[in-house]
């Protein structure tokens, strides 16, 4: 079943939709900065709010420049693509959104071969797997160009260490580096590091500012002024060139401003389930950041959720659930008591 399932027909008024953060809806204030912005024409590079974001988001990561984008799909495309040639190869773990999520977009669109590694219990890869498949230079091989890691991956903040390891096997054979951080912010805030900590090992970031940051749509990816040149002409040439688009990048602006700290409340909330869960003994529970997985025991049936207005996904076999800025403390409240009664419920059917 696919993770990202449509909200049931059968579900009655939605109080608390955990199937991911991308729900979020821009708060009051959000919007108020949205409706005030200062706009011009993007296209031109004449949007001050597009330019801002662009500029202050690049100083906070020590990258040199950066691409405002419509969605985090869309800058991972122009971040291979930018990197990438037709025949050359992405090397990526096998449950990464550029492999599983992104309709093979940089294959599709740019003839770029996407090989698929295993992806260790901790969300990164085994660098002696990405040196292994960095292919040796022969006129039957595509050739190998860049190493594109996930962080967070599954909710899973990848340790810094295991990222940099990564990251050396694959520079020592000549790779360039990506990182998807579509939850850029969440892993800083688990992994404790700074900013640029978690940056700097790449050549390219995607950060998305449209999850648990709370805009309603937008992405920006970083690197090297001649990377972003690239990206820059390719997002034009994929339509993703925006007018006034500063009412967008408002919204990113607050977001990096104002919701980057309180994302420690979504994992402790996301903490918070999993003990309640576990206690339950309705089935194995995972927790990574602001992400819980419940593998649920034969007899427990969530698809009671649907009643209590609880909307969840359902990546086969477990049912993940994101907790976000819109789970207030009242609908928090409501999950837990609806999986009491679902957990009394038990075998009852
Ligand atoms: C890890 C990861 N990367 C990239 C994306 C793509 O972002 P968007 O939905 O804005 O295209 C997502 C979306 O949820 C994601 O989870």
């Amino acid at each position: 079943m696919s993770q990202y399932s449509s909200l049931s027909n059968s579900l009655g008024p939605v109080v608390a939709d955990l199937r991911s953060d991308t729900v979020t809806k821009p708060c009051t204030a959000m919007r108020a900065a949205m409706a005030e912005a200062e706009v011009g024409d993007d296209v031109y590079g004449e949007d001050p709010l597009v330019n801002r974001l662009e500029s202050s988001l690049a100083e906070r990561l020590g990258k040199e420049a950066a691409v405002f984008v419509p969605s985090g799909t869309q800058s991972n495309l122009l971040g291979m693509l930018a990197h990438c040639g037709r025949g050359e190869e992405v090397i990526a773990g096998e449950s990464y959104h550029v492999i599983r999520y992104e309709a093979a977009g940089a294959s599709v669109l740019g003839g770029v071969a996407l090989q698929a590694l295993p992806v260790a219990q901790d969300g990164g890869l085994d660098p002696s797997a990405i040196a292994s498949a960095v292919k040796e230079e022969d006129i039957h091989h595509p050739i190998s160009r860049l190493l594109s890691l996930e962080n967070t991956n599954y909710g899973r903040a990848v340790p810094l260490a295991r990222i940099n390891a990564g990251v050396e096997a694959g520079r020592a054979l000549g790779l360039s580096t990506h990182l998807d951080g579509a939850r850029f912010f969440n892993a800083i805030t688990a992994l404790g590091c700074s900013e640029r900590e978690l940056a700097a090992p790449f050549d390219t970031v995607s950060v998305c500012l449209s999850k648990g940051l709370g805009a309603p749509v937008g992405s920006v990816l970083l690197g090297p002024v001649d990377l972003m040149t690239k990206a820059r002409r390719m997002r034009k040439m994929l339509g993703g060139g925006m007018r006034q688009a500063g009412i967008l990048a408002a919204a990113g602006l607050f977001a990096l401003e104002r919701n980057v700290a309180r994302l420690t409340e979504d994992h402790q909330r996301a903490d918070a389930l999993a003990a309640h869960l576990r206690a339950l003994d309705i089935g194995p529970v995972t927790q990574a950041t602001n992400m819980v997985f419940l593998t649920p025991v034969p007899g427990v049936d969530l698809g009671g959720l649907a009643a209590y207005g609880i909307a969840t996904s359902a990546p086969d076999p477990a049912c993940r659930m994101v907790l976000h800025r819109d789970i207030d403390e009242a609908a928090f409240a409501h999950v837990l008591s609806a999986f009491d009664a679902i957990a009394a419920q038990r075998g009852a059917a």
